[in-house]
């Protein structure tokens, strides 16, 4: 007898902890069910997916959605929007919204604003302040927690722990993994005369590398003092690579992809759009960074997908605030680094799969595997389009990367079975739902 199931991807090229080859996947009722030999499977719907790659959902463990709060830019609905047509499946979204994310009830709103009306899974984190510290056990379990972020350089908004004393406290109740931006106060305080007016390319020169070096060395220290896990989001300099290296018990690393493509010289170009915390820096960096991805001593890739919206941006800076979109183009311009053979399909997969999956313990998703979410990000490798600002879904409607020539391009993103893009067009109902972790499982949800 056959046995019915709700989807079949037939023919694509999958890459997935067996390597990358032809395999189909069968799907009921949101969990992938069989992968391979399907005798004896028959499907509801049967989706060819010949010349294309089909890889795990890809995770975006950081971007700001801004919901609620300054909705002008973006809210939850339409940053997931942004997510889906570029190919991610669930994202982990930041606590610097107004108000901020910082108390049980502020993340229960947020969890019930999005589930449903965001088109990806999501998570979102806790800010970690001087005034919540002896919540941070509670809020690490509560269901759609990415566990603890805490900004020890201020970015946007007004979330900041700068001094040991702060961040030791915090990362010393930790049980799950926390997400640090690391900038050191201190130094962006009394280096802010080097802020040149009108001139964004004095941006890195403010925000130097000696102040993201000594942040994470203090990070790192405390981290290892405790024995606690820290991830430092967005790491911009070759100069924390070493030391990084060093903490592999405890520190994990993000990159970007504005922090791999661009660099200082396109602040010629693109003035306060290239604006960013920590700022895009010297080539040398940048092939830091590439050496890091190879290493094998970068875990995830995350967007920091960070909208303000073009008039915003066109304010002369230091006015103008930091901050690009970024959800949306993650998968097409890593792509592209994969046909230039900067990094491997597999790798990608790494860094957007299995690395979130491994360092923050997500429960069912990041594998292509029996019992797993059926999410997927379906790709055409050979696909060359030109991004467009009118391609963009975030608010904001703008990229850095307007007018760039990409080659390799998501066609198709899955959520739990159901199809949430495809050739483009973004469908049906939005289905998000909290990402569960293993260290928090929620009972009600884990059959
Ligand atoms: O450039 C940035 N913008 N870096 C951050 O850390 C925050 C973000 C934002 O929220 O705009």
């Amino acid at each position: 007898m056959s046995r019915q199931v709700d989807l079949i991807l037939k023919g694509g090229t999958v890459v997935n902890q067996d390597g990358t080859g032809v395999r189909d996947i069968a799907v009921d009722r949101g969990r992938i069910v069989a992968v391979g030999d399907l005798a004896g499977i028959v499907a509801a719907e049967v989706r060819d997916c010949r010349k294309l790659h089909i890889l795990p959902g890809v995770i975006d463990s950081q971007v700001h959605f801004r919901e609620p709060g300054p909705t002008h830019k973006e809210d939850l609905e339409t940053g997931s929007r942004a997510a889906v047509a570029g190919g991610v499946t669930v994202v982990f979204e930041m606590p610097n919204t107004k108000p901020t994310t910082t108390s049980a009830a502020a993340l229960a709103d947020k969890v019930a604003r999005a589930k449903n009306r965001m088109f990806c899974d999501f998570a979102f984190y806790v800010g970690g302040t001087r005034e919540n510290i002896s919540d941070i056990p509670q809020f690490e379990k509560l269901e759609g927690s990415a566990g603890i972020k805490v900004f020890a350089g201020s970015s946007t908004g007004d979330l900041l722990v700068d001094d040991d004393a702060g961040l030791d406290q915090i990362i010393a109740r930790l049980s799950r993994r926390a997400a640090f931006h690391s900038e050191d106060e201190f130094r962006l305080l009394d280096r802010v005369g080097h802020q040149v007016a009108g001139d964004a390319a004095s941006h890195p020169v403010w925000r130097d590398v000696e102040a993201a070096v000594l942040c994470t060395t203090r990070l790192c220290m405390i981290a290892r003092k405790h024995g606690k896990r820290i991830h430092i989001l967005h790491v911009s300099t070759a100069d924390e690579l070493p030391l990084l290296a060093q903490y592999r018990d405890v520190a994990t690393v993000e990159v970007t992809p504005h922090h791999l493509t661009l660099s200082a010289e396109d602040y010629a170009r693109l003035g306060t759009k290239l604006q960013m915390n920590p700022p895009v820096r010297d080539k040398l960096h940048r092939e830091g960074l590439w050496r890091a991805i190879r290493s094998g001593l970068v875990d995830v890739l995350g967007s920091d997908h960070a909208p303000h919206t073009l008039e915003e941006k066109a304010k002369p800076y230091p006015q103008s605030p930091s901050g690009m979109t970024g959800v949306q183009t993650l998968v097409p311009v890593m792509l592209t680094h994969v046909n230039q053979g900067r990094l491997t399909l597999e790798r990608f997969v790494d860094l957007t799969s299995h690395g979130p999956q491994r360092i923050f313990g997500l429960s069912r998703k990041g594998r292509i595997a029996e019992g797993y979410d059926a999410d997927f990000t379906i790709v055409d490798l050979s696909r060359s389009e030109t991004i467009r600002d009118s391609w963009i879904e975030s608010r904001s409607k703008w990229t850095p990367y307007d007018g760039e020539r990409v080659t390799g391009w998501p066609v198709g993103t899955f959520i739990r079975g159901t199809c949430a893009m495809w050739q483009g067009e973004i469908l049906g109902q939005a289905t998000g739902q909290p990402a569960q972790f293993t260290e928090s499982l929620q009972p009600e949800q884990t059959s």
